[in-house]
């Protein structure tokens, strides 16, 4: 078979992620290989520690990378947190909570959800509420939940938890970089997120964050595998269900004993590194005020082309907007032209939206002023030879006059 290099078409990915990478990760993925213990390696990891404990807003040592997508991040964290038997809540708002209910069923957990409409989030007293019913060990919840373009709030679960002795964890995969987010002054035990949303790089590597305490109860199951076991070494009754993703061993490969466990994947690391360079280099509130400056003019450019958003948007994540699909559009039609005269992607959704609602992000790299006027320039186009009356340039005039609203301030 005859193939050729790889050479993908020129695309603006203003979906709900992934995005275009930042041409500084990309350039930092090609760089040469190194050994997994070269000392230059080793560095690496080291630095990579603690720039994610800036984006992360953490002091956490346990601040490091799960080799694979953000559900990587997401069964790592769930895997080595829960026993069979242990009670879970996962409170559900969109797609991504479903995900969490199943993976949390297949760690043998008894899985309690309670479940609000999608485009809404939970009060905290109706969550704290739940704690009390149910006593759980952990409480899984998303932060930003892409399918739905919502942030539960977090800021009064952590204390809430900590009330009632329950451990806190939350995905993190859209909402961490574009969004206010506090590890540690918030209280969350163990966060997860991926490179492919606001930090700018490609899918493939799942930054973590555990604080002491989810450390010792992951510690409490350590496990070392025969084969580089020393004498003394921990063998646990109780391991770990998976040996990838048994984040007592991982951690140790990250510490001071470099004990050897997986080859950690060195492209995807520099690339996450430099991922978390760009952010810290911006400043965390720099970027969160990026993404909600473009994020906010995007919703006043879909509000000017007459579209309705979807969603509580006293919620809504600066990163990204759904709106309704006008009366009489096919929405996977539209979007296919979108992409094929203009090359900009924007997103469908899951589940109980897909055909009525699109998303469309701002994020990332792609969190700019070209980008948002560029895609409400082109979907204006799509959606009036589609048929639908919509004001001449009154998507790019209503995202323009936002900026200069926001620059007047
Ligand atoms: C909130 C959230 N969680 C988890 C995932 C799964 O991420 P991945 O596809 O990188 O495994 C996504 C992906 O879009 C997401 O948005």
């Amino acid at each position: 078979m005859h193939t050729q290099p790889i050479n993908p078409p020129q695309r603006l990915l203003m979906g709900p992620g992934p995005i275009n990478a930042d041409p500084r990760v990309l350039r930092a993925m090609s760089a040469q290989l190194v050994g997994q213990y070269d000392p230059a390696m080793t560095a690496y990891m080291t630095e990579t520690m603690e720039l994610y404990r800036g984006v992360f807003r953490t002091a956490n040592e346990a601040t490091l990378l799960v080799d694979g997508t953000s559900r990587a991040g997401i069964e790592a964290a769930l895997v080595s947190l829960i026993e069979p038997g242990d009670r879970v809540l996962v409170p559900i708002f969109g797609r991504f909570g479903h995900l969490l209910r199943e993976i949390a069923e297949r760690c043998g957990a008894e899985v309690h959800v309670r479940e609000v409409e999608w485009g809404t989030v939970f009060p905290a007293a109706v969550l704290e509420r739940a704690i009390e019913g149910i006593r759980p060990k952990l409480l899984a919840i998303v932060h930003g939940e892409t399918s739905t373009t919502v942030a539960q709030p977090l800021d009064e679960l952590g204390a809430i938890c900590a009330r009632h002795g329950v451990l806190l964890y939350t995905d993190a995969t859209a909402s961490l970089g574009g969004n206010e987010f506090e590890t540690d002054a918030w209280g969350i035990d163990v966060v997860t997120a991926g490179l492919q949303k606001c930090l700018g790089g490609p899918s493939g590597s799942a930054p973590i964050t555990l604080s002491p305490r989810a450390v010792s109860i992951v510690n409490e199951r350590k496990s070392i595998e025969a084969g580089i076991r020393a004498p003394g070494d921990r063998v646990s009754a109780h391991p770990i269900r998976s040996n990838y993703f048994d984040l007592a061993m991982i951690l140790d490969y990250w510490g001071p004993k470099r004990l050897n466990h997986h080859t950690e994947a060195t492209s995807m690391l520099y690339g996450a590194r430099e991922c978390a360079r760009l952010l810290v280099e911006e400043g965390l509130p720099a970027a969160v005020e990026r993404h909600r400056l473009h994020g906010s003019a995007m919703v006043r450019g879909l509000r000017g082309l007459g579209l309705t958003l979807f969603g509580d948007q006293a919620v809504r994540m600066n990163n990204v907007a759904g709106v309704l699909i006008p009366d009489g559009i096919d929405g996977d039609a539209a979007r296919a032209v979108l992409l094929a005269d203009y090359g900009i992607e924007i997103g469908t959704s899951f589940g109980p939206l897909h055909g009525k609602v699109w998303r469309v992000g701002t994020m990332g790299y792609n969190a700019r002023r070209d980008t948002v006027l560029l895609t409400l320039a082109a979907l204006e186009q799509v959606l009036r030879r589609g048929g639908v009356a919509i004001p001449a340039g009154g998507g790019v005039d209503a995202a323009l006059d936002h900026y200069a609203s926001e620059q007047a301030a």
